[in-house]
């Protein structure tokens, strides 16, 4: 009696561990994503109007971050995108992203897309929208040589 009442308890125990355990072990799963960009993702407006200072900001971390990958002028020719054999983006001509919103590229920059990983709560959103306020900017003429400022006397 006594042992079938053991042999049921682990029983219970085993299923109740495993119906635990799987959402976890889905999760653990090297290489998959669980985020989806959504409708509303895609649609999401930029609350950060593209500034100098934002800019600055989030040219240093991109140059920690990005650049080895997206190249530091965003033509996508950094030297780990040549290594892993990337086919990425030249950002200096803005048709290349064009088609893709604000939203969608802040999904991508906060979540990753492929062989990129997502900032996630790295940076802040702040700066989140200031790197596509950044990856806009290098298709813009002229951006790059003089940041647009609001001082006549530059
Ligand atoms: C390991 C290389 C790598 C690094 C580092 C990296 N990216 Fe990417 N990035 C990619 C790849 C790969 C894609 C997806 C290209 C595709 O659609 O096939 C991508 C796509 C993007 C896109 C979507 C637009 C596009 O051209 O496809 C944005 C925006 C972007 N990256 C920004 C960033 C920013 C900002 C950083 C730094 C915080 C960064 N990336 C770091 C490899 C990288």
């Amino acid at each position: 009696m006594r042992s079938t009442l053991l042999v049921l308890g682990m029983f219970l125990l085993a299923s109740f561990g495993i119906s635990y355990a799987k959402p976890s072990a889905t999760q653990d799963k090297p290489g998959s994503t669980e985020a989806k960009m959504t409708p509303e993702d895609v649609a999401k407006k930029n609350p950060i109007p593209p500034a100098a200072e934002g800019l600055a900001e989030a040219r240093k971390l991109f140059g920690y971050n990005c650049a080895m990958c997206h190249g530091k002028e965003g033509d996508g020719k950094g030297d780990l995108a040549a290594d892993m054999k990337l086919q990425l983006n030249d950002w200096r001509d803005a048709s290349s992203i064009e088609k893709m919103t604000d939203g969608e590229l802040f999904w991508i920059i906060s979540n990753g897309k492929g062989k990129m990983l997502g900032e996630g709560d790295r940076t802040s959103e702040k700066v989140r929208w200031n790197f596509v306020n950044l990856v806009r900017s290098f298709g813009k003429k002229g951006a790059r040589d003089k940041p647009k400022t609001e001082n006549p006397q530059n």
